[in-house]
């Protein structure tokens, strides 16, 4: 049976679709047959961070229509062998638990990638999730906003929460009053792994590719190590 990972954060824009792209990615390295599933219905740009945009064609509204099986919607990423992209249709449907059940059985991981904020979906993400992972940056109104929704999604009843503190510059932490554990703490839920700020994630993105084909330092070697991490192997934080 397959593990569902939900990727939520209180702030918008602290990484949720660029770590749900390279985990996924670093999963799919590491043997495993893993569905990317955008879950940001108005602003999705996973494609993008997979390196495939423009070759999506279908979602996953044609399956619950009956028009296309769930195999003939995903698109596969080229890059990765058992990496696929299933995107959210434009308007809410009903019908996600079932397809959830079923990518759950066919492959090992399903990953989601919704909104930040604090919508509809926490209750959603909260409901169908193994592993919820909250991304957030160092910054103190993103470690606030992260431990407002850990809490939200507490009291909707998640048990798995995880955090990774994303952009992590040691020049910044250098100049402030403000220590990483410090961050950790305030958002008060166990740490994942923390990403580098890597100008790498920029570049990949502006050149379409997917950031795991940069190479194996910054960011792309730190998502690689919170992937052996949910994937089960003992890989210290730092
Ligand atoms: N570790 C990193 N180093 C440098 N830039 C990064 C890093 N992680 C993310 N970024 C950049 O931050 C911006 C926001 O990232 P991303 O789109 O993944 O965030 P998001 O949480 O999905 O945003 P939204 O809430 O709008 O969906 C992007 O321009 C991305 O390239
Ligand atoms: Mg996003």
């Amino acid at each position: 049976m397959g593990t569902v990972i939900s990727l939520l954060s209180g702030k918008g824009g602290t990484g949720k679709s660029t770590a749900a792209a390279a985990l996924a990615s670093a999963l799919s390295e590491l043997g495993r047959r893993v569905v990317c599933l955008d879950a940001d219905r108005e602003l999705h740009n996973l494609d993008l961070c997979l390196g495939i945009r423009d070759s999506v064609l279908l979602d996953y509204g044609d399956v619950l229509d009956g028009d296309v099986t769930l195999e003939r919607a995903l698109t596969a990423v080229p890059d990765f062998s058992g990496l696929w992209l299933l995107p959210s249709p434009d308007t809410p449907r009903d019908g996600l638990p079932g397809l959830l059940s079923e990518l759950k059985q066919k492959y090992d991981y399903v990953l989601l990638d919704y909104p930040g904020g604090m919508g509809f979906f926490l209750e959603e993400a909260a409901c169908y999730s193994d592993l919820i992972l909250l991304l957030a940056t160092a910054d103190p109104c993103s470690s606030r906003d992260a431990e407002r929704t850990a809490q939200a999604l507490r009291e909707l009843g998640a048990q798995n929460l995880r955090l990774i503190m994303n952009r992590i510059s040691r020049r910044l932490l250098r100049s402030s009053d403000i220590t990483l554990d410090d961050s950790v703490d305030h958002v008060g839920i166990r740490l994942l792994g923390y990403v580098p700020e890597d100008y790498r994630v920029s570049l990949a993105l502006n050149a379409g590719r997917p950031l795991l084909t940069t190479g194996t330092r910054g960011a792309a070697a730190a998502f690689r190590r919170i992937a052996k991490r949910i994937d089960g192997q003992k890989v210290p934080i730092r």
